[in-house]
């Protein structure tokens, strides 16, 4: 197996780059919303000054398994790198993705960055079977720091459903009813 930086100005690299993150995106993440390779060459080859990117492939016999991408903070989190590991479906239990974190870290590490956070999405339903991405950064050492809940809204919104909302506390918003001082002394 092979690993290696490239450069996503070039247009054959990008391409393989992108056909795993869309193979595993498809795989691992099957309600979307999904990444467009347009998307995905903007971000890459017309970053933000805000944001420094770097791209990994990992090859085995000439075929991309594997790709990468280290987002570096520029401006300000000097200290952070921000990551995604993914392996192609058919090629994993192999070490590619031990060895694409491997290719991670070191840059990480050479360019003065202390912590790494890689996002990984689970089902909400913790009963549910934990995706591999869990497994796989506890064997690395990774603790999970910090839960996000994503809310998906398919549109168009039944008329109905949005009336109900109106009308009643905001969503996602604990709802508290203030206490008076007169109300407490009942
Ligand atoms: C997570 C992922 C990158 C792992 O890639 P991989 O090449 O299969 O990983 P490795 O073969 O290097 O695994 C190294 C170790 O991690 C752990 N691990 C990997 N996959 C695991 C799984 N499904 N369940 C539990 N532990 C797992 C194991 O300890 C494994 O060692 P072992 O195979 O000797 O038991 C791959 O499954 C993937 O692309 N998943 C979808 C995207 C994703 O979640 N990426 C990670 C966050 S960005």
């Amino acid at each position: 197996m092979q690993v290696s930086r490239i450069d996503p100005a070039d247009p054959a690299a990008f391409d393989a780059w992108f056909a795993v993150r869309d193979a595993v995106q498809r795989h691992d993440q099957a309600d979307g919303p999904f990444w467009t390779s347009t998307e995905q060459r903007a971000l890459a080859t017309d970053p933000s000054p805000a944001t420094r990117l770097l791209h990994w492939v990992a090859e085995v016999d000439g075929r991309c398994v594997g790709a990468a991408l280290l987002e570096l903070p520029q401006l300000d989190n000097l200290h952070l790198g921000s990551a995604k590991v993914d392996v192609h479906p058919d090629f994993r239990r192999r070490g590619v993705g031990t060895s694409l974190l491997a290719a991670v870290d070191e840059a990480a590490q050479g360019r003065g960055r202390r912590s790494l956070a890689i996002p990984v999405e689970e089902p909400y339903d913790r009963a549910a079977p934990a995706p591999p991405g869990v497994g796989f950064l506890e064997r690395h050492g990774f603790t999970r720091r910090l839960d996000d809940v994503r809310r998906d809204l398919s549109l168009p919104v039944d008329d109905e459903r949005l009336n109900q909302v109106g009308a009643g506390p905001p969503v996602g918003h604990p709802c508290r009813t203030p206490r008076t001082a007169d109300a407490d002394s009942d």
